[in-house]
C-alpha cells in the first residue's frame, strides 16, 4: 500500500514557520473517560493560549468522527483506526506549527504509543495529558446521558461500563478532574508548558 511513495519537502522550513507565528508546534494529547472533562479542559486552553497570542486547534472525538472518521464506530479495530488517523492528522497540524489539543477517550496504550511514537520520530514535541476522573464521578455528570443508556444496554461497548480503559502509568501531566478546578487544571498545564520550552520560540529547533 505505501510503495512507490516518496514523502515531498517543501521550501519553507519549520524554523521559518517557527518565526511567521512565534511558537513552534506541539501536541497535547488528552486521554480518559468519556465526561472526564477533556474537551473542557481543551477549551479552556484554546482560550488561555489565545490570550498570550498563541495559535491552537481543538481536535476532539465527537467532532472528528461527525467528519473524517464519521466511518469509524467502537469495536477495538475501529478505536484503534480512529486513533492512528487523528494521531497523523495532530502530528500535520503541529508540523504546520499549531499546538493541537487532541482529546479522544484513546483507551488502549498501544494506541497512544504508536501516536507518541509517530511525533517523536518527527521530533515533534507530545505530551500525553491523563484526565483521571473516577467512573462513578464521570457517571454521575453523564453530560450526554451516554452512560444511562449505557446502563440500560442501549449502548454496546461503552468505555468504563462494558469496554476497558487502560490508564496511562506515566503521563506527562496527570490531572484530576474529580479533585481539581478547571483553572488548576489550565494553570498545571501552562506551566509544564513552559518547563519544557514548547511555547518558546528559541527552544525550537533551526
Ligand atoms: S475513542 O475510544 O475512539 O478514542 P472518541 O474519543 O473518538 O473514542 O469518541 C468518544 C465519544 O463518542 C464519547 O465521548 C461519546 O460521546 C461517544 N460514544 C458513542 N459510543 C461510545 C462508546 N461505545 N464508547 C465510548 N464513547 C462513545
Amino acid at each position: 500500500m505505501t510503495t512507490n511513495l516518496h514523502w515531498h519537502s517543501g521550501l519553507i522550513s519549520r524554523a521559518d514557520r517557527t518565526r511567521m507565528l512565534g511558537h513552534g508546534g506541539a501536541t497535547l494529547w488528552f486521554t480518559g473517560l468519556s465526561g472526564s472533562g477533556k474537551s473542557t479542559i481543551a477549551v479552556a486552553l484554546e482560550s488561555a493560549l489565545a490570550r498570550q497570542g498563541k495559535l491552537s486547534y481543538r481536535l476532539d472525538g465527537d467532532n472528528i468522527r461527525l467528519g473524517i472518521n464519521r466511518n469509524l464506530g467502537f469495536s477495538a479495530a475501529d478505536r484503534t483506526e480512529n486513533i492512528r488517523r487523528v494521531g497523523e492528522v495532530s502530528k500535520l497540524f503541529a508540523d504546520a506549527g499549531v499546538i493541537v489539543l487532541s482529546s479522544f477517550i484513546s483507551p488502549y496504550s498501544a494506541d497512544r504509543a504508536l501516536v507518541r511514537q509517530l511525533h517523536e520520530e518527527a521530533d515533534l514535541p507530545f505530551l500525553e495529558i491523563f484526565v483521571d476522573c473516577t467512573l462513578s464521578e464521570a457517571e454521575r455528570r453523564d453530560p450526554k446521558g451516554l452512560y444511562k443508556k449505557a446502563r440500560a444496554g442501549e449502548i454496546k461497548n461503552f468505555t468504563g461500563i462494558d469496554d476497558p480503559y487502560e490508564a496511562p502509568h506515566q503521563p506527562d501531566i496527570h490531572l484530576r478532574s474529580h479533585l481539581q478546578t478547571l483553572d488548576d487544571e489550565i494553570d498545571t498545564i501552562l506551566t509544564t508548558l513552559q518547563e519544557r520550552g514548547i511555547l518558546a520560540q528559541e527552544a525550537l529547533p533551526a
